[in-house]
């Protein structure tokens, strides 16, 4: 996800585009730029790594008059953050500016024709394919942009919303999306543009949402929206209603249940163009690289701190299912200190979603010292550990602004569950069967994960019964047992409430000291061969007076009459589970923390991203 301004009208373009992109930060930052066209002397574009207040120290006394400009703020996913990297793009002929929110999942493809046609590139990202994609049929077809657009999108697959401008036209920008936002703010003889409305409230209310596959060809004067055939569309004019801190959150109270309400789309962005559950593909060109190294490491050592620790307990269970290689997750922390006995070969997976927690990159340093293969599974492109990292996969979660790890977090899940499913079958301990069953319910999570955020109320009615409680206890057992130790992490970071995770079966061994009338027991007990010994354990609980709070599937009868309350998710295959059974959980710690009057977002003591030791 990025920032995207545009500006067409009588008023000088660039201070509204470089406040507007300073609105837009939140999504996405690690690179920025602008695009001006004037009247005199055509294109100027000016980019730059770093947050846009960077890029602005560069402009002091640059030429930026311009009453038409585009701007971009950067959330890389092909490219790490650079100053070539970074948007606006100009394309070969340098005629045309352009940026772009999305992936282009057929670039590589694109880009080899463009190759070969003897163009070149000065970016690694997808964006400055589309650019020269465009500009190519515009040459040869001598079409207008509009025209070129219009042809080239019919070819494009993936997610864009793109705004392009010509260096002879001073007042129009072609605009296009699927799949990621585009709004179109009309002014009197001026119009504005953006990814959302924060850059255009303060200008006008009169805003018009673009809806996928269309096209906007934006005069200061004259709005026309048509759709890839060319046909014209009646633009819907709405007034908006909502202020600048709220459309930043989408609407949302809080940056972290806009994330948790992100999941379904971040699952999908993180599959997309890697997982074709069809055809039973899974293409992943870094895991693909060392795939030889992995099917034959001796061990997999999955590296990584906090949430990022329980997607790698999750990861343990998945691997050693389907690839029969033995895995041990360790805290980096621990690892670092620890001395550890790392063999060459030994195959390392670092899980972060910042890409900069210090234990984690010291302690994945120490291992290639040491011969490991380093494979980082991380959400910041161009981060510390995926440049340490000899190769991995991005979640492309899109920028995760509340410190409570969530999207990032089933992303993380989508991403290693695919690596296990692709090695496993390339190893050949996953039968085919098997592997195209697990391909389908993969692809069917951000569907199913829409249902589970359904029950949102349902979860808030539980969580204000139970936010005055001193003491909570999560229970699961095997691919749920990391759930678990989930669950009750979202409840300490965001309510401060005490909450211990534990596997299931170990409450006897101890623990179970602890149960009594008023002490609530989450029961993460979706559909698994465990299933029948987590009744079980409710019943322990239950014959101890203690509160059960049971996560289930649907069709399940067992466990209701044992709970004080019920969550019931759609059924899923157990590898895949964890994706929908930890939705419920977040919410749960975040409807808590909010109804104790807490900064969810910001929560005390805490960082989001842990760069000391
Ligand atoms: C998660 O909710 C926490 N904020 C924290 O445990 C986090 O997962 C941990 O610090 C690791 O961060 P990373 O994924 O960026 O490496
Ligand atoms: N895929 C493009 C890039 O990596 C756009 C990313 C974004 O949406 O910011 O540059």
């Amino acid at each position: 996800m990025c920032g995207i301004v545009g500006y067409t009208g009588p008023r000088e373009a660039y201070p509204i585009i470089i406040k507007g992109l300073h609105r837009l930060e939140y999504r996405g930052y690690d690179s920025a730029g602008v695009a001006l066209v004037n009247e005199n002397d055509g294109l100027h574009v000016y980019k730059k790594k770093g947050r846009v207040a960077d890029l602005e120290e560069t402009l002091i006394g640059a030429n930026l008059h311009s009453h038409i400009g585009i701007g971009h703020t950067r959330w890389a996913t092909h490219g790490e953050p650079s100053d070539r990297n970074a948007h606006p793009h100009v394309s070969f002929s340098g005629e045309i500016a352009m940026i772009h929110n999305g992936i282009i999942e057929n670039y590589a493809q694109i880009k080899k024709e463009l190759l070969k046609k003897g163009y070149t590139f000065k970016s690694d990202t997808d964006t400055e394919v589309l650019v020269n994609f465009i500009d190519d049929i515009k040459q040869n077809n001598d079409c207008t942009l509009e025209e070129a657009v219009r042809i080239a999108l019919r070819r494009v697959v993936g997610a864009y919303c793109i705004l392009l401008v010509h260096k002879d036209d001073p007042e129009t920008i072609i605009a296009a999306r699927k799949g990621s936002p585009l709004v179109i703010g009309i002014g009197k003889g001026e119009h504005f543009l953006a990814s959302d409305a924060s850059p255009i409230i303060e200008y006008t209310k009169e805003v018009v949402y673009v809806n996928d596959y269309e096209i906007a060809i934006v005069k200061p004067d004259e709005l026309v929206l048509k759709n890839l055939g060319n046909d014209k569309q009646t633009p819907f004019i709405t007034k908006l209603n909502m202020d600048m801190a709220a459309i930043e959150k989408g609407g949302y109270d809080h940056f972290m249940l806009k994330e948790i309400f992100e999941q379904p789309n971040t699952i999908y962005d993180c599959l997309r163009g890697r997982l074709d559950a069809e055809n039973g593909n899974i293409i992943m060109s870094g895991i693909q690289k060392y795939a030889e190294q992995i099917i034959n490491a001796p061990r997999i050592i999955i590296i990584a701190c906090g949430t990022s620790w329980h997607a790698g307990l999750v990861a343990e269970y998945i691997i050693e299912e389907t690839c029969r290689i033995p895995v041990e997750v360790e805290y980096a922390s621990e690892f670092r200190y620890r001395n550890p006995i790392v063999h060459k070969g030994d195959v390392i997976i670092a899980i972060s979603q910042s890409g900069e927690t210090a234990d984690t990159l010291v302690a994945i340093e120490k291992a290639k010292e040491q011969g490991a293969i380093i494979v980082g599974i991380v959400n910041v492109v161009g981060s510390s550990i995926a440049r340490t990292s000899h190769t991995g996969s991005y979640t492309h979660a899109g920028p995760e602004i509340g410190v409570a790890s969530t999207k990032a977090f089933t992303a993380q899940l989508a991403v290693l569950t695919m690596i296990a499913l692709k090695i496993g079958y390339e190893k050949g301990t996953l039968d085919k069967e098997r592997y195209l069953y697990l391909c389908k319910e993969l692809a069917a999570i951000p569907e199913k994960a829409e249902l589970v955020l359904k029950l949102d109320d349902h979860i808030k009615e539980i969580a204000l019964k139970y936010k005055d409680v001193p003491d909570f206890l999560y229970l699961g057992r095997g691919y749920n047992f990391p759930i678990a130790l989930e669950g009750a992490l979202k409840l300490k970071e965001i309510s401060y409430i005490h909450a211990e995770g534990y596997p299931a079966a170990e409450m006897k061994h101890g623990p179970i000291a602890l149960v009594t009338n008023t002490l609530p027991v989450v029961f993460v007990a979706t559909k698994d061969a465990y299933h029948g010994k987590v009744v079980s354990n409710m019943q322990e609980i239950k014959a101890r007076k203690g509160i059960v709070i049971s996560i289930i599937t649907e069709g399940d009868t067992a466990s209701p009459p044992l709970s004080d309350d019920v969550i019931v998710l759609p059924a899923a295959d157990e590898i895949v589970a964890p994706m929908l059974s930890v939705i419920p959980l977040q919410l749960l710690a975040y409807h808590i923390g909010v109804a104790k009057g807490y900064d969810v977002d910001k929560p005390r003591n805490l960082a989001k991203s842990v760069t000391v030791e």
